[in-house]
């Protein structure tokens, strides 16, 4: 494994650029390869085997062409349907956003009460529960699918003023002080964060499962002297989008506000 290859990101669309801008923080000598399925997206209502069929072309992608030492899934909804027969059958380390963001929640709360809003294949998946459960058997989690926030973020609406009313229509009742911690099971929602912790008020602690997967992949690293010893400064990374690339362009150099602008390239996939 040559430390010096990059690390890859995929998703079904937008969302993962939010795990991809906590890593360009935290990890500057990195290049990252990213690929969002935008034509396909999105993941949250499909058939796990067409999720985990469709994750497996994203990531082979990523292997075969790019050379990548390391896979995040920085997609819930794949992580939680995908996870365990990537790493089974993959060559490559492949970590995924959902252990760490659980593993974050139930260090957080204090009420033992935790909100969850992801897409419907994350919730009836039922993962969180699973991982908290190992973690800490008394927590009482309220789950909530929300799949029109990952279409708010896709359209590039997600700073509207309709954005603001739907978010709050949909979480206003978590701000009752029952839960104390929300986690964001969807890597979109960290683009709603502003409107989300205002509808839930500022009690409420928010979760963001993909940030907190980057101490995660950072710490992987270290344990196997895998950090690039080139200063690659993500000016050479590169966005791949299966969709529509000048939109992917617009909402990706709006979010990650790097000084030059991004390597958007668009790829063709076949079902
Ligand atoms: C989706 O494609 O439905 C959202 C992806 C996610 O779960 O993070």
């Amino acid at each position: 494994m040559n430390k010096n290859n990059p690390i890859g990101f995929l998703d079904s669309g937008i969302g993962g650029l939010t795990v991809v801008k906590a890593a360009q923080e935290q990890l500057p000598n990195e290049q990252f390869m990213y690929i969002g399925d935008t034509a396909r997206m999105p993941y949250g209502p499909r058939p796990a085997q067409e999720v985990i069929d469709y994750t497996f072309q994203m990531a082979n992608f990523l292997i075969e062409t790019k050379n990548i030492k390391l896979l995040v899934i920085a997609c819930n909804t794949a992580t939680a349907r995908a996870l365990p027969l990537l790493q089974a059958k993959l060559s490559i380390p492949v970590i995924g956003v959902i252990q760490s963001g659980a593993e974050a929640a139930v260090r957080m709360t204090k009420s033992n009460h935790i909100g969850l809003i992801a897409t419907q294949g994350t919730v009836t998946s039922g993962i969180y529960e699973k991982e908290m459960a190992k973690l800490a058997p008394n927590v009482v989690i309220q789950a909530q699918p929300e799949p029109d926030f990952v279409t708010l973020v896709e359209n590039d609406d997600y700073q509207s003023e309709h954005a603001k009313k739907l978010v709050a229509n949909h979480l206003s009742h978590f701000a009752d002080n029952t839960v104390d911690t929300l986690i964001l099971g969807c890597t979109h929602f960290p683009l709603l964060a502003p409107f989300i912790q205002s509808a839930v008020g500022s009690q409420v602690k928010l979760i963001d499962a993909g940030a907190e997967t980057v101490t995660v992949v950072s710490q992987y690293l270290d344990t196997h002297n895998l950090h690039s010893d080139v200063v690659h400064g993500h000016d050479h990374d590169i966005y791949h989008t299966t969709g529509d690339k000048v939109l992917f362009e617009k909402i990706a150099t709006n979010w990650l506000s790097r000084a030059q602008p991004l390597d958007v390239r668009h790829l063709v996939i076949t079902n």
